[in-house]
């Protein structure tokens, strides 16, 4: 039997997909656990040790078992999946129904009934953890989209606990979400927190509409009143990142000698374009390399100047339209590679691949003009961390409408990914605009993003909820 629960109950509890901690080997070959990069793990980590808490998530790996242990000063609480839980629930429902879904159906989601029955199966089980670990009167945290159903299964077995969500990436319109077979049952899951959390206002008001017409509660604004009296918030709060962490790891003399390394490994361009991205069909990055290959093809970028440097994330690879998109990637960046550009001096320098955060810190740190030009996202937090690194102020972000970032950093230069010359001309505005435009922006996304940082947005999640 798996260890779920551990020697002491906890106060306060995190109960998210992804477990806190990644697997690697030490110099003596033998496995440790080390701290995810990451937001959320970054602000909650001194939550986390001060109350004594408790994370429970699956570690990454099918069809194995872990024993819980202590990491940091607080517990880690494994939940095993097993091959099958894995394709229907987490490759499934998770990430072929509620993502594209909830993505504006950038991608067309897909309805089968047997990955409904494990998503409900495996968030029993999480919720199950969550009671098994969690002190009287505790508060429970669940995170994102893989568990909406975690808030109400842990009311039915604890109803004395403090039940807080947030959810990362968009909420959808009705009528979009009108699509799901499960929509009332996805609406009623969230109804067992106290506080719902939402990237922004829309996603909010969207589901406080939706929660009046499928399961007929009451609701004013923000508050849901639910039949036997409880009510329930909802309510935005913008995810940031730790800014100052950021800041510090650019300004290191290693980083920055990396990033002239990576200048230098680029050709010394006079220009510099740069995406990092997950390789995710909501990222547009289908649009993104065509308008920067139409780009090179009319002459309005010199190839003897300019690269454009791509990272795309690899991500979800066993699911059917991620595994597309990295053969169309593949394709379109090689034609326009043979195309455009020298032999030796490809146009765009691409690269399928995750690297440490050092080295995305020194790639923001080289970059003139960062491109983030999402069909739809949450927040998007690359377009922050930009921010934060890139210590000249004459630099630009180009940024799509459609980013949940684009409420917040209204300075960026904003365009509509979807309209190809639009984008082509808000790039090239942005690489050519006068310097003093470009820092007048810069320094106004600067402030923006320094002054509301991951700690503020934990803080004031967790103060709303009452934890
Ligand atoms: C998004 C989601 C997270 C998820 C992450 C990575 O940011 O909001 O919940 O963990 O993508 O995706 P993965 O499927 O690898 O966990």
């Amino acid at each position: 039997m798996p260890q779920t629960q551990n020697a002491e109950l906890s106060d306060f509890l995190v109960v998210a997909n992804r477990l806190p901690v990644d697997r690697k080997t030490d110099a003596d070959g033998q496995p440790v656990w080390r701290t995810s990069p990451g937001g959320l793990v970054t602000a909650l980590e001194p939550v986390m040790k001060r109350k004594g808490g408790a994370w429970i998530g699956w570690h990454g790996a099918p069809d194995e078992t872990i024993d819980g242990f202590e990491h940091e000063g607080y517990s880690i609480v494994p939940v095993p999946l097993n091959s099958q839980d894995v394709e229907d629930f987490y490759e499934g429902f998770s990430n072929a129904t509620l993502w594209p879904l909830y993505h504006d159906v950038v991608a067309p989601p897909e309805f089968h009934r047997e990955w409904w029955d494990t998503y409900k199966q495996v968030n029993q089980r999480f919720a199950e953890a969550a009671a098994a670990n969690a002190a009287e009167g505790a508060t429970v945290w669940v995170q994102d989209y893989q568990l909406h159903l975690v808030p109400s299964m842990l009311r039915e077995l604890r109803p004395d606990l403090r039940i807080g969500f947030f959810l990362h990436i968009p909420f959808p319109p009705q009528e979009l979400f009108q699509q799901l077979p499960w929509r009332k049952e996805l609406v009623e899951g969230l109804l067992g927190a106290d506080l719902i959390g939402f990237q922004l206002p829309g996603g909010a008001h969207n589901f406080v509409r939706l929660a009046k017409q499928l399961s007929g509660v009451q609701a004013t604004r923000d508050t849901i009143t639910m039949p036997d009296g409880r009510t329930v918030k909802a309510r935005a709060y913008p995810i940031s990142i730790d800014a100052d962490g950021f800041k510090a790891l650019a300004e290191d003399p290693a980083v920055q000698e990396e990033a002239q390394q990576l200048r230098e490994n680029l050709g010394n361009p006079s220009t510099i374009f740069l995406g990092i991205d997950r390789l995710d069909y909501t990222k547009g990055l289908r649009q993104r390399i065509r308008a920067f290959g139409e780009l090179f093809r009319d002459d309005e970028l010199d190839p003897a100047e300019t690269v454009f440097l791509q990272v795309a994330t690899p991500s979800r690879e066993r699911v059917e339209e991620y595994k597309k998109l990295r053969d169309d990637i593949d394709l379109l960046v090689g034609r326009i590679n043979s195309q455009e550009g020298d032999i030796g001096r490809p146009v765009i320098a691409y690269r399928h691949d995750s690297f440490p955060r050092t080295t995305m810190a020194a790639m923001y740190s080289i970059a003139d003009v960062m491109v983030v030009t999402p069909l739809r996202d949450g927040m998007n937090l690359v377009a922050k961390e930009y921010v934060a690194c890139h210590q000249d102020d004459d630099a630009a972000l180009v940024l799509s409408e459609f980013a949940g970032a684009a409420k917040e950093m209204k300075q960026a230069y904003q365009c509509n990914p979807h309209d190809l010359n639009g984008m082509k001309q808000t790039i090239l505005k942005a690489a050519t605009d006068s310097k003093s435009e470009r820092r007048r922006r810069m320094r106004a996304l600067r402030k923006q993003v320094f002054s509301h940082q991951i700690d503020d947005w934990a803080k004031d999640f967790l103060r709303d909820l009452g934890a």
